[in-house]
């Protein structure tokens, strides 16, 4: 029920880095390169997320700034900051923005995750996961929320100055409020976390405001809970792709 994406990663291996490299290329000569927050981010390897999605976060949140949509912008899965640094330093100064993770070991999967996120989370717990470029995964770092903050200000944002707030905990218990919400990022990989998410974020969700769901095609759960939310909502959400999957309300 939700519209597939481009079929372009069907493509050979070969064809697909011949493709990227040359859309590179042409956006470094033609003036259409990633901002550079983007570039930075990812040359820092603190985000999942690859520049091209990174570029959609920011032009989402650029855009809805420009329109004037009302209400907080929300990212829900923040680990190292990537993402969230992004979409700091793509927002208007005043727009408030929440911050929300455990900031440590992500929690468990349950019976409404497939075996795909089961088996990731076994290596997680086995200690065998490897971190982004190499690192150290960012779940056996202990507390998170000093480096995020570090990650912040390396990026040369002060999240006070920034109206950044971060929320430490389960969504589940921290994920609350009424007001409007223009923008949402959804980046938490299971079942549960993503339902909490549009269970309490969509129905706050501004008229012409976004969510993006980032794991729709990764993550058995999340798509799981996508489906079963927006199955009987479709008259309310139009679902779209850009890098990843979006939904705006009508
Ligand atoms: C894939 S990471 C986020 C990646 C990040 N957005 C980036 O740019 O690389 C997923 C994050 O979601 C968080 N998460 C998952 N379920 C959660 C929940 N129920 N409550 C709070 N945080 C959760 C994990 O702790 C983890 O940091």
């Amino acid at each position: 029920m939700v519209p597939q994406p481009d079929r372009s990663d069907r493509r050979p291996m070969l064809y697909r880095r011949l493709h990227r490299r040359l859309r590179d290329i042409g956006r470094r000569w033609f003036g259409a390169a990633p901002p550079e927050i983007v570039t930075a981010v990812t040359a820092a390897a603190l985000s999942y997320a690859e520049p091209i999605a990174l570029d959609d976060l920011h032009r989402s949140v650029r855009r809805l700034d420009a329109a004037c949509v009302p209400g907080v912008m929300v990212e829900v899965g923040c680990a190292l900051g990537g993402s969230a640094i992004v979409i700091a330093a793509a927002k208007a100064a005043a727009r408030a923005f929440e911050v929300y993770d455990v900031f440590g070991m992500p929690p468990a999967p349950d019976g409404n995750d497939g075996p795909d996120v089961h088996a990731r989370f076994a290596v997680v717990t086995r200690g065998e996961s490897g971190g982004i470029a190499g690192q150290r995964y960012y779940g056996y770092r202990g507390d998170l929320l000093p480096e995020v903050r570090a990650n912040f200000a390396r990026h040369g944002i002060d999240p006070d100055a920034a109206a950044v707030r971060f929320v430490r905990g389960l969504v589940q218990d921290t994920l609350h409020g009424d007001g409007p919400v223009a923008f949402a990022h959804i980046d938490c990989d299971r079942y549960a976390s993503v339902r909490t998410c549009l269970e309490r974020l969509a129905p706050r969700l501004a008229r012409g405001g976004v969510l993006v769901i980032d794991d729709y095609l990764v993550w058995s759960g999340c798509r799981r809970a996508v489906d079963e939310y927006f199955a009987p909502r479709r008259h309310e959400f139009r679902l779209y792709w850009r890098a990843r999957l979006h939904v705006e309300r009508r």
